[in-house]
């Protein structure tokens, strides 16, 4: 095994039974009354449950293939993680479904996206994009736990179930990495492929955005646009932060635990089970 292929010291996996009611939200512009920020949201959540799907099982194809216990352990973690994510995902896009987001449309269009690339993808192709998106949701979670401004006008509910979904993402997020790497997987192929979703998956993303808020016939103001703008690209915006975190990737010592993210978890895990205790 050589330095690239260690099983690097991983925070806990805690799988957390999470049951988030969605029925109080009883307004279409949930964030910061702000519709392309909530459709922006809106978009995240229906690309989860595919998403979260395709990691599943491509991390499942190679489980056989580890031999570290504590890696073996953390495949079922990861795994059980992913799945509650999905469950409380595809409850909260039935009702930005029933607020006229479409949210269930976005579920479908990833599904069918996914289904046509793996048809043309191998296994090992296939693991490289989970790693690759995982690290893009792990540095995203990170911006999001480390900038709570941002959370502020969300919808409570919503607003744990991103938190709760960010600590579980930054616990998890080296385990199909070390999957990748001990069975053989090749950097030259994480980079090929993350140079396309680097590309890919902010375009689609935000086209997904403009499409819902087309969808909902909804017009934002100027001051709206500004807003998400700098939310997003501004100085401390989502994409404007996690540019640098993402970079480390194409280094070729990279390992997700390089970016240590246990004390901030520790803060907001004990946000989290005083919200779970409501
Ligand atoms: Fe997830
Ligand atoms: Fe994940």
């Amino acid at each position: 095994m050589n330095a690239t292929a260690e099983v690097l010291t991983t925070p806990h996996i805690e799988v957390r039974k999470m049951d988030f009611s969605f029925d109080q939200i009883d307004t279409m512009d949930w964030y910061r009354g702000n519709p392309i920020l909530t459709a922006f949201m809106a978009v995240l959540s229906g690309t989860f449950p595919p998403g979260e799907q395709m990691f599943i099982e491509s991390v499942r194809h190679y489980k056989d293939r580890v031999t570290d216990p504590q890696l073996m352990e953390d495949v079922k973690d990861f795994t059980r993680q992913e799945a509650h994510h999905t469950m409380q995902h595809l409850l909260a896009n039935r009702k930005l479904e029933e607020l006229g987001w479409k949210a269930q449309t976005i579920e479908k269009r990833v599904a069918k996206a996914i289904k046509l690339l793996n048809a043309k993808r191998s296994k090992r192709e296939r693991l490289a994009a989970t790693v690759c998106l995982e690290h893009i949701t792990a540095i995203v979670a990170e911006y999001v736990l480390k900038h709570p401004q941002q959370l502020e006008g969300m919808h409570p509910s919503i607003k744990y179930m991103m938190v709760w979904h960010a600590i579980e993402e930054i616990e998890h997020k080296s385990v199909a990495f070390d999957v990748y790497m001990t069975t053989g997987g090749q950097r030259k192929t994480l980079l090929r492929i993350m140079r396309a979703i680097a590309v890919l998956f902010p375009t689609l993303t935000i086209a997904r955005t403009i499409y819902l808020l087309w969808a909902a016939r909804r017009m934002p103001s100027w001051a709206q646009t500004k807003e998400a703008w700098s939310m997003l690209f501004g100085e401390v915006g989502m994409f404007t932060c996690i540019k640098e975190p993402f970079k480390d990737f194409y280094r070729d010592d990279f390992h997700p635990e390089d970016h240590d993210n246990r004390e901030l978890i520790e803060k907001w895990k004990a946000e989290i089970e005083a919200w779970k205790a409501t």
